[in-house]
């Protein structure tokens, strides 16, 4: 009896399945896409191979669990009231998958070969299953609720830094540019002079694995959507992190303004971030 399993089909097989599958093929387009239109804003761009990518994974996933819900980035609104809304219609489902086709859009348009495909599993509201998918590196990270997070079959574990000053910490520069932005790099002021470093790389999913893997101490982006976070952040749980919003309260799926780290200087990080804040 295994809460992973329904009849022989197991949840994360599907995501591997799905994530392996949608990777391979964005790589085909990488540096060919052929559409390129722009959602919210200027900022915020969308291809028809994230389109194409999120098709893949929705179909493979209906094939094997018909009665599950799915709530994908391109197949919502733009814009930060749409899908939160989005969200909250789609978390009375007993089953939900979550998913970013691609996170990193704006990278993979470029070619700068920083982006993945994010693909978490909710049931009743939390995350049991999450997968981030490196198609560049071919990276895979892997999480299942209690039973820990791997990468190419190794267990992860957060990094040991204990304070901001040995740390290594990333943000997100957020295509919403009236609120997320201008806050996020009121963060970015106030922290550059107290951290080892600050990187901006372009990807929340990526950037969250890296939590998790070690590679990066935290991580902090205001004005995230559930799909850029929802695997990401199971990674980092189940590495031994935390992760809460910028008030320092848990994660919860509806949290747009994030705070992941190694834990150990979880609390240096919450503080930095309610300093900037309060800051004219
Ligand atoms: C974006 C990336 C980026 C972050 C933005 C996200 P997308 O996702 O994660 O790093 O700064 O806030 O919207 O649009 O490439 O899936
Ligand atoms: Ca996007
Ligand atoms: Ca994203
Ligand atoms: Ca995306």
């Amino acid at each position: 009896n295994n809460a992973f399993v329904v009849g022989s089909k197991s949840f994360t097989a599907v995501a591997i399945n799905c994530a392996a599958k949608a990777g391979e093929w964005i790589m085909t387009k990488l540096g060919n896409y052929a559409s390129l239109e722009i959602k919210y804003s200027e900022h915020d761009l969308v291809t028809e191979v994230d389109k194409g990518s999120e098709r893949l994974i929705r179909k493979l996933i209906g094939t094997h669990f018909p009665h599950h819900s799915f709530l994908g980035e391109e197949g919502c609104e733009p814009g930060p009231e749409a899908s939160a809304k989005a969200l909250e219609e789609a978390q009375d489902s007993e089953y939900l998958w979550i998913v970013d086709p691609i996170d990193g859009t704006t990278n993979f348009v470029h070619g700068f070969p920083f982006f993945c495909v994010s693909i978490a599993l909710a049931y009743r509201g939390e995350v049991i299953v999450g997968v981030v998918y490196d198609p560049i590196k071919d990276e895979l990270f892997i999480a299942e609720k209690g039973k820990g997070a791997y990468v190419h079959g190794k267990r992860m574990q957060v990094a040991e830094d204990a304070s901001l000053k040995e740390s290594l910490i990333a943000t997100g520069l957020p295509a919403e540019r009236e609120y997320a932005l201008p806050l996020n790099l009121k963060g970015i002021s106030e922290l550059a002079p107290q951290v080892r470093n600050l990187r901006v790389a372009g990807s929340a999913a990526l950037h969250l694995a890296y939590v998790a893997s070690g590679r990066l101490s935290g991580f902090w982006e205001i004005g995230l959507n559930s799909w850029d976070m929802a695997a990401g952040v199971l990674l980092i749980q189940e590495s031994g992190g935390v992760v809460t919003d910028t008030s320092g309260a848990p994660y919860t799926l509806g949290v747009r303004d994030v705070v992941a780290s190694n834990g150990l200087l979880h609390k240096e990080l919450v503080e930095a971030l309610k300093k900037a804040e309060a800051a004219e």
